[in-house]
């Protein structure tokens, strides 16, 4: 099974906030911890399934990351990102639907300059599968680490984020874009307003 714990209904339990909207607080803290958002044993199948995708394909970078492999939709990850997205809204109190899903193999020297994401990135989840060193993702000016199967929910186009240049040689990172059904952003579902589909 691709998904197997439902971690936000546990952590929606856990902090006893049974009734509140999770998504007041995001808008507050611009981002959230998720321990343990799919389980260890998911997250490195995921690694092995995308990475021997990248090394069989000749998988290059993107524009912001040219040194990793990068892929826009690799069906495995679209599957996560649908599979999470009942729970995600039941966790936020609020309707959100799928935008798109990207991963990438970062390599040694990758980084991440500062940037906000567009607006399509509006509820963003980046979940961490595996590496071969800890790499801190810098998120509205706070580091954090991530083990694998760990994510961190954040609002992609408000939450300046980063990363400083990887001093490991493979770190893989999936990423779950979503907008909220009954907000500005709507018209980004299934990422219906993306122009460019060549990567
Ligand atoms: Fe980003």
């Amino acid at each position: 099974m691709l998904c197997g714990t439902d971690y936000f209904n546990k952590y929606y339990n856990s902090l006893n906030l049974q009734g509140k909207k999770m998504y007041n607080l995001l808008k507050r803290t611009k981002y959230i911890y998720l321990n343990e958002f799919i389980n260890k044993e998911l997250a490195y199948s995921l690694a092995d399934d995308f990475e021997s995708f990248c090394t069989t394909g000749g998988i290059g970078g993107d524009s912001q990351c040219p040194k990793s492999s990068a892929f826009y939709n690799y069906a495995p990850f679209l599957q996560l990102l649908c599979d999470k997205n009942g729970a995600l809204s039941e966790f936020l109190g609020e309707g959100v639907v799928p935008t798109y899903s990207f991963a990438r193999v970062y390599k040694n020297g990758c980084d991440l300059k500062p940037h906000v994401d567009a607006t399509r990135c509006e509820i963003s989840i980046t979940c961490h599968l595996r590496g071969d060193e800890e790499w801190p993702f810098y998120v509205n000016g706070e580091e954090k680490v991530l083990k694998p199967g760990d994510a961190v929910l954040y609002l992609g186009n408000e939450a300046e984020h980063w990363r400083k240049p990887y001093t490991g040689e493979k770190y893989t990172q999936v990423f779950l874009h979503y907008v909220r059904t009954n907000g500005p952003h709507f018209s980004n579902v299934f990422d219906l307003n993306r122009h460019d589909f060549s990567n």
